[in-house]
Parts: structure tokens; C-alpha cells; sequence
């Protein structure tokens, strides 16, 4: 079902009559904060008073030039700035994409899109908060893990996120065990072949247990990533074996997604940081939010239909 909506989302008709929904339509603003930065501040406010953290995302990918890219780059430092005037900084990073500055376009991509990052990651750290790679599909991870590497060098806090779902990803989550690193860790959201990634949903979850148990046992800051609770259970549940502290790792969930047990988990003393998108480019990622669970296709046929 995930990988059939995934490419149905790709035609033309699919993509005209979901994309023309008004973002503000309850079922795409239950998982989009709002269509600017001043709308994911206001709920970046809200979680804060909840006690939770956040990750702020501005939606787009997939840039088809480079002037987008650095659109995207300078909408990214715009936030951070707004971050620092609203004295929000200390609760909130910055995820970015890096097709979304600029790494498909052809062979300079890797390097517009680094040139991008590091705009950015200088305005993180002008504004005293981090920043993440995203991951997208399995071409991409080579360049990403590349341009991670090299942004590491002036910013050894920039984190990035590690696919269960590869078979390439026990080893990349050996690479970036050691001290500083950031690593969240996913299932993965993307269709993949079997050439490279699991295609059980079982395998995907065995995986996903032994990633977490090298990133624990490292010495970095694993970022848990997930709303599967038996996940979420073993990893308080390690993370109390291994006597991490509350500072030295983090659970995190998506918006709009096991709201309540954000809430719980973060009263119960775990730190808890929510990926929290905005913007008008919501369609790639709202899709992929579907995709993950046949239920939220329903509502959206329901919804159409009575549109
Ligand atoms: P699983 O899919 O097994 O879901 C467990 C349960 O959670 C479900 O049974 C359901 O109850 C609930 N649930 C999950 N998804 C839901 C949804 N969309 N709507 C309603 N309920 C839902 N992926 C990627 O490829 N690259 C990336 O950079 C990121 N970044 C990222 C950041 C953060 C903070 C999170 C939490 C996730 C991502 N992802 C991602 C997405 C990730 O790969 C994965 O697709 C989703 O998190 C769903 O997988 P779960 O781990 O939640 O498990």
C-alpha cells in the first residue's frame, strides 16, 4: 500500500486535486504548523509551554534551480533570525533537505547544496541552536553523509538522520557513534528496491532495535525517532540500562502525530522534540504522512469527495 500511493502521488491528476486543498484544511494542518514562519513560531510557542522541544522544517524539495536553493538557504537563516527576536532559540533547531538546496541539480548539486548548508549551519550557530540533515531517498545518501562530513568540520554538532530501513545503515550508525555526533534515527519514508533496503515491515523494526542499540552504546546523542511505542519503551528503557542522562539523547515525533504521548513522555522526564514543518510546498511530505498509514488515505478520500 505505502509504495502504491507513493507512486499514485506522482501522476498528475493525484498531485492537482490533493495539492489544491487550502492549507488550511484541517486534515493538511493536523501535520503543517501553517503556511509561514510567523504561523510555526506561534505553535513553536505552544509545544514549548508543553514542555517539548522542537524541529522546524521549511517545506520543500526537489529545487529545479539554483536560485530556489538559495531561496530556500536565506528562508532557513530568516527563521533562525526570527528564532533569536522571539527568545525561542534554546528549545528550537532547524531540519533542512538538501534537495531542497539545490543537491539534484546536476553535477555542481553537491556543492551548491553544501555551500547552502553552511549558510545555514552559520546561522545556527550565530543563533546558539543546532541544526539536521533530513534523508531522502537511497541515491541521496552518499552526497548527504559527504556534505555532513565536511559541515562537521566548522560545526561538529550537525546532526543527520540514519534510515532503519537501508541494509547500508548499521554501518553508517557504527561511523557516527562517536562523540558529538547527532544521529536521529528513522524507519525510512521512502519507496525503496530490495536492492537496498528491506522490503518487511518486520525486518525494518529488527533493524531499527539493532541501530538504536550501536547509537546507545556510542557516545553520541541518539535522536529516537518514531511513534512505534514498543520502540519508544525500549528505548527509555535502554537509555535507563546504559545510565544515559535526560541531556544525552532524545525522543522525537512528528507533529501532529501521538500528541498526547509527546506530552506524557516529556512529564514522565524524557526530552521529547517535535518535527514541526510550515510553508506551501506541503504536498511531497504530506503524501509521505499518508502513505505511512492507510487510515489518513481514507479521511483524505472522504474529504475529497465531499470537497
Ligand atoms: P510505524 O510506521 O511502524 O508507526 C508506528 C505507529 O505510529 C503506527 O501504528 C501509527 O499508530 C503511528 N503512525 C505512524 N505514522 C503515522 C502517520 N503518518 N499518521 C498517523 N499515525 C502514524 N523519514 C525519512 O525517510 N527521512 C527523514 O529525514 C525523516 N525524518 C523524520 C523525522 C522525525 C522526527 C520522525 C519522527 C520521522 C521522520 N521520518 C523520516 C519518517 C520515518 O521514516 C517514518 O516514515 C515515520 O516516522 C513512521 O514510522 P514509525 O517509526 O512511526 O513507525
Amino acid at each position: 500500500m505505502p509504495k502504491l500511493l507513493l507512486a499514485a502521488a506522482q501522476t498528475r491528476p493525484v498531485r492537482a486535486s490533493v495539492s489544491a486543498l487550502p492549507i488550511s484544511r484541517k486534515m493538511v494542518r493536523r501535520f503543517i504548523a501553517g503556511p509561514d514562519a510567523a504561523s510555526a513560531l506561534e505553535v513553536t510557542r505552544t509545544l514549548r509551554e508543553q514542555g517539548l522541544a522542537v524541529t522546524l522544517d521549511v517545506l520543500g524539495e526537489d529545487v529545479t534551480d539554483a536560485s530556489q536553493a538559495a531561496a530556500t538557504a536565506a528562508a532557513y537563516r530568516s527563521l533562525l533570525a526570527d528564532l533569536a527576536d522571539a527568545d525561542l532559540a534554546d528549545r528550537a533547531e532547524v531540519s533542512v533537505k538538501l534537495s531542497a538546496l539545490g543537491q539534484a541539480l546536476g553535477a555542481d548539486g553537491h556543492k551548491i547544496a553544501l555551500e547552502n548548508a553552511a549558510s545555514i549551519a552559520e546561522a545556527a550557530a550565530a543563533t546558539g541552536t543546532t541544526m539536521t540533515l533530513d534523508m531522502e531517498d537511497h541515491t541521496t545518501v552518499d552526497s548527504t553523509l559527504g556534505i555532513l562530513q565536511e559541515l562537521r568540520t566548522q560545526h561538529p554538532w550537525v546532526g543527520a538522520v540514519l534510515q532503519a530501513a537501508l541494509y547500508r545503515t548499521e554501518g553508517d550508525c557504527r561511523d557516527l557513534s562517536n562523540a558529538g555526533s547527532r544521529v536521529r534515527l528513522v524507519k525510512g519514508a521512502y519507496a525503496e528496491p530490495a536492492s537496498v533496503a528491506h522490503p518487511r515491515k518486520a525486518d525494518v523494526d529488527a533493524a531499527y532495535r539493532r541501530c538504536m542499540e550501536i547509537l546507545f552504546n556510542g557516545q553520541g546523542h541518539p535522536m529516537i525517532a518514531t511513534h512505534d511505542m514498543a520502540l519508544v519503551a525500549e528505548a527509555t528503557a535502554t537509555a535507563a540500562r546504559l545510565g544515559r542522562s535526560r541531556e544525552s539523547w532524545e525522543l522525537q515525533m512528528l507533529y501532529g502525530i501521538r500528541t498526547d504521548e509527546q506530552k506524557t513522555l516529556s512529564a514522565a522526564g524524557v526530552d521529547v522534540r517535535v518535527y514541526l514543518p510550515f510553508g506551501t510546498d506541503w504536498y511531497g511530505y504530506y503524501i509521505r504522512r499518508l502513505a505511512e498509514r492507510p487510515a489518513n488515505v481514507f479521511f483524505l478520500l472522504r474529504n475529497l469527495k465531499n470537497a
